[in-house]
């Protein structure tokens, strides 16, 4: 049987990285967008790019999202029997500074694929990387049906992107699914998100490499689930007869203190915090503030409560989330731990 062709962009991303290798593992030849950038930024994927044995089931092409020539050319050439749009502007903090490339790149670059599709008349399934992030503060927990009002340039143009994939699905009759995600984490996910910035954070304070860690708002409630369990949901996404869209979530949620101190419980670390608001500090077991609070990281508005509602995904997907949160942070703890003391051996 011939194998599918599937076309990745964002292949250089956290979820990208799992997807790829995930595809790999079912025989897909696995077409990837990359973007030329000036610094090498396949470091998640060289492993796959480099491996001879793998030279004609992983390619590379660069493009970018906000060039639709890019777009219509590599989606013409390949005709790729599904397409994973998981490329993005994905920082919400940077959204609203660079809101317009925001929504062009996370925003208008989903619609460039689907017109591509269209125009090319394709029978291309198409999955969009939506989030959670499309709630905004609407009471948790949020499902398929919740009010979607985003508080950022970066849930704007995500929303967006979720509705002109329905409006495809329902209009042209292209086969385009949404996976609506909750936050989720691994051993490469950017070192800039609030998960993997905390454990870095830490490591680096436990190993004597750095005196503080800057954080913003602690107060926020997330739904952190394990990427390489997600990467499994967004495919099943694409098997079902027909498209439609889908929460993937634990159902669990926590704050971003309780992350602190979870992680600091891995790590053999004690915390205590004391003052308020921006007053707050944490100490460590010598009575040293190792944690401050950096206004420079709240957000214009900040999405308070997100905890998602992943039934209909069971039910229909079959799909749950394998790892708990317990293990997530003990698998990237222990990552950063033996990356940060190899580097000392180095
Ligand atoms: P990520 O690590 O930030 O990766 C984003 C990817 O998009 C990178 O490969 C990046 O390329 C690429 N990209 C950015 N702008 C582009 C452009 N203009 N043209 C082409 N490629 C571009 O994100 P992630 O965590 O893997 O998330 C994957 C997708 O899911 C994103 O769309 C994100 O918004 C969405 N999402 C993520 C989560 C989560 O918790 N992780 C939850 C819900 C939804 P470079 O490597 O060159 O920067
Ligand atoms: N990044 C960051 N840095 N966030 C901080 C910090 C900090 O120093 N201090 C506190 N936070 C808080 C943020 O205010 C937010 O409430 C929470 O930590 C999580 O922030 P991020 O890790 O940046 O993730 P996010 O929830 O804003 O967005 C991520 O998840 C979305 C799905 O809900 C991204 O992956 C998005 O692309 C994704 O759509």
């Amino acid at each position: 049987m011939l194998s599918k062709k599937a076309l990745i962009t964002g292949i250089t991303g956290q979820d990208g990285s799992y997807l790829a290798r995930f595809l790999l593992n079912k025989n897909y030849t696995v077409y990837g967008l990359i973007r030329r950038a000036s610094t090498f930024n396949t470091k998640r994927i060289d492993d796959l790019h480099n491996n001879v044995k793998l030279k004609k089931k992983f390619k590379l092409f660069y493009g970018d999202l906000t060039d639709e020539t890019s777009i219509n050319n590599l989606i013409k050439d390949i005709q790729p029997n599904e397409i994973y749009n998981l490329a993005a502007q994905s920082h919400v903090k940077v959204s609203f500074e660079n809101p317009v490339y925001t929504a062009n790149a996370s925003g208008i670059g989903t619609l460039r694929i689907l017109e591509a599709i269209r125009t090319l008349n394709l029978k291309t399934k198409f999955y969009q990387a939506s989030t959670s992030e499309i709630f905004g503060n609407t009471k948790p927990p949020q499902s398929e049906n919740s009010i979607m009002r985003p508080c950022s340039p970066y849930g704007a143009a995500k929303l967006y992107a979720n509705e002109i994939t329905r409006i495809y699905r329902e209009g042209f009759g292209i086969y385009a699914s949404n996976g609506i995600l909750f936050n989720h984490e691994s051993e490469v996910r950017g070192e800039t998100f609030v998960t993997r910035k905390i454990i870095k954070g830490l490591v680096r304070i436990k190993l004597n490499k750095q005196k503080t860690l800057l954080l913003g708002n602690l107060y926020a409630k997330r739904d952190w689930g394990y990427a390489p369990d997600y990467v499994e949901g967004m495919w099943k996404i694409l098997q079902q007869k027909k498209p439609d869209d889908f929460v993937l979530a634990t159902g669990k949620s926590y704050t971003v203190k309780n992350f602190i101190y979870k992680v600091c419980k891995n790590l053999n670390m004690k915390i205590k915090f004391k003052g308020k608001y921006e007053k707050e500090i944490g100490y460590n077991e010598n009575g040293r503030a190792i944690i401050k609070i950096d206004p420079k990281y709240y957000r214009p508005l900040e999405v308070n409560s997100l905890r998602g509602n992943f039934s209909k995904a069971q039910k229909v997907l079959k799909w749950k989330p394998k790892t708990s949160f317990s293990e997530m942070v003990r698998k990237m703890v222990l990552n950063d731990y033996k990356e940060e003391v190899g580097s000392n051996n180095k």
